[in-house]
């Protein structure tokens, strides 16, 4: 916990001693507004939960204690969050300030200061986090709320500010007259002393238009003894709530231009960054360019010095350096080594691996099957349940033909192996090293090193057929 390891000696005024650190995230409603079944903070942005973004901004606090609310789907919730905090169920609910009180029992004891999130404000970063907590302890506050200051605050509660440590804070809901352009808002975000806020949550009330024991009310019960602050966000996109698909799609937005500027900043080229999206896990190498239309999703990493063209969608797969993605590919947990040509239109499916300067070009789909190093499948195949080996040519056309509707089988093919076009391998069949597979076969046993295999179709030609066919034909038709 490296926060709480303060370098300040005590003597030192200036510089207060940081007081023990208890986190409750609030997450258990069902976020009506969004429609959904599933609860809003398992919502994604840029693949990862609402909630895991509020558990990785918090992370680096190093918290005495993290504590989350879960209601709506509280399984899934405190699944979701694993390890990373305690899960307290609201069974009821009533408001923000009943799902803070409902941490009461696993914070008894706890003597500090009370970060408090909700689970559905995924921009927030921990470097404006720690610039609420050291304004709270400097102030000497009760209660300090993150605010932020908006050109639309609708939907927000409204911070009205009254000076020396009064402050109020009008929902949305209850907002009216002048209040409603009040244009500093709450984000949801507070740090309270703890004694003061377990004492004042048990006093609340739900007389509001929304029946609801606001936790926003708190505000006004540290009024009373002018021992309430606010603290503003330099950068309101930190600040966005979650509540509707529509906000959903501007969390998304905002949290992909972040994404691409810290890749560009780490060396990368994005052609049209505005039709590219990234995940949270994605790597890029430097002085990889990346063209339009480009979607990198799950643990996707990519080496340095890739080019990849465009309209790609890559999963959970690994690309090693200097690989040329061309227009149209599809990947999904597929490895690929460095120097690799891939596409235009190739389709990667789940265990393709592909080695080294290996070539995979057009319509040609892999699963569960490696190449070695140098083989190239450039048209045409599907490559299925194989292991290939290096510097392998494969025809145009080629087939394996792994399933018989019951079972899936293997096809073995050795090194520098030749395979005609148009060839089917029915497996479990193998092909052993230097063999050729003359164009059109039907191959379902083993060939062994070194031999030739064809199937004996033979070429007959008649001569003048077509003209005669043609004759024929049209005194058919009467013509
Ligand atoms: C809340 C604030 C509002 C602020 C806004 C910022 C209150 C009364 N209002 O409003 O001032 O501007 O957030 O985004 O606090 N939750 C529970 N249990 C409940 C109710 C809510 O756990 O009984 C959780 C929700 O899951 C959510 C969070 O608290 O993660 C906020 O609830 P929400 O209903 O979205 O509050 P807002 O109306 O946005
Ligand atoms: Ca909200």
């Amino acid at each position: 916990m490296p926060e709480r390891k303060s370098p300040t000696s005590e003597k030192s005024p200036s510089v207060r001693r940081r007081s023990p650190l208890a986190i409750v995230v609030l997450a258990a409603g069902q976020g009506k507004r969004m429609r959904s079944r599933t609860a809003k903070v398992l919502h994604q942005v840029a693949g990862r939960s609402l909630i895991a973004h509020v558990m990785g901004a918090v992370e680096p606090l190093g918290a005495d204690s993290c504590v989350v609310v879960t209601g709506y789907d509280a399984e899934g919730v405190s699944q979701e969050v694993g390890a990373r905090a305690r899960s307290v169920v609201q069974r009821e609910q009533l408001g923000t300030g009943h799902a803070v009180m409902q941490s009461h029992g696993t914070l008894s004891g706890f003597d500090g200061d009370v970060l408090v999130l909700c689970g559905d404000v995924p921009l927030i970063t921990t470097k404006s986090l720690r610039a609420l907590l050291r304004r709270h302890s400097r102030s000497g506050a009760l209660a300090t709320v993150l605010g932020m200051v908006l050109d639309d605050p609708g939907g927000y509660g409204r911070i009205l500010d009254e000076g020396r440590g009064r402050i109020r804070i009008v929902e949305d809901a209850d907002a009216v007259g002048a209040d409603r352009d009040v244009d500093e808002v709450n984000t949801g975000i507070y740090v309270f002393e703890s004694g003061f806020l377990f004492r004042s949550l048990s006093r609340l009330d739900r007389s509001n238009v929304q029946g609801e024991y606001y936790l926003t009310d708190l505000m006004e019960a540290a009024s009373r003894q002018s021992r309430a602050g606010c603290s503003l966000l330099e950068d309101e996109t930190e600040g966005l709530g979650v509540n509707s698909r529509f906000d959903l799609a501007q969390a998304e937005a905002v949290m992909q231009e972040r994404l691409i500027l810290k890749w560009m900043e780490k060396g990368v080229t994005f052609l049209d960054p505005s039709t590219v999206y990234l995940s949270c896990e994605a790597r890029l190498g430097r002085d990889c360019v990346i063209g339009p239309n480009v979607r990198l999703d799950g643990a996707t990493s990519v080496g340095a010095d890739c080019v990849i063209d465009g309209s790609t969608y890559l999963r959970d797969t690994t690309v090693g350096a200097k690989v040329h993605v061309k227009w149209g590919v599809v990947a999904d947990r597929a490895k690929i080594a460095s120097r690799v040509k891939l596409g235009p239109y190739s389709h990667l499916r789940p265990e393709a691996e592909l080695g080294s300067e290996v070539h995979v070009g057009n319509f040609v789909e892999i699963k569960k099957s490696r190449l070695g190093r140098g083989t190239k499948a450039n048209h045409l195949s599907y490559i299925g349940d194989a292991t290939v080996g290096s510097g392998v040519n494969v025809g145009a056309g080629t087939i394996t033909c792994n399933y018989d509707g019951f079972t899936k089988s293997r096809t073995t093919i050795g090194d520098r192996v030749q395979i005609g076009s148009d060839t089917q391998l029915v497996a479990p069949v193998s092909l052993g090293n230097d063999s050729y597979v003359a164009a059109g076969s039907t191959v379902n046993k083993d060939v062994e090193a070194g031999a030739l295999v064809f199937n004996d179709k033979k070429q007959q030609i008649r001569k003048g057929w077509v003209k005669d066919f043609r004759r024929r034909a049209r005194n058919k038709r009467g013509g």
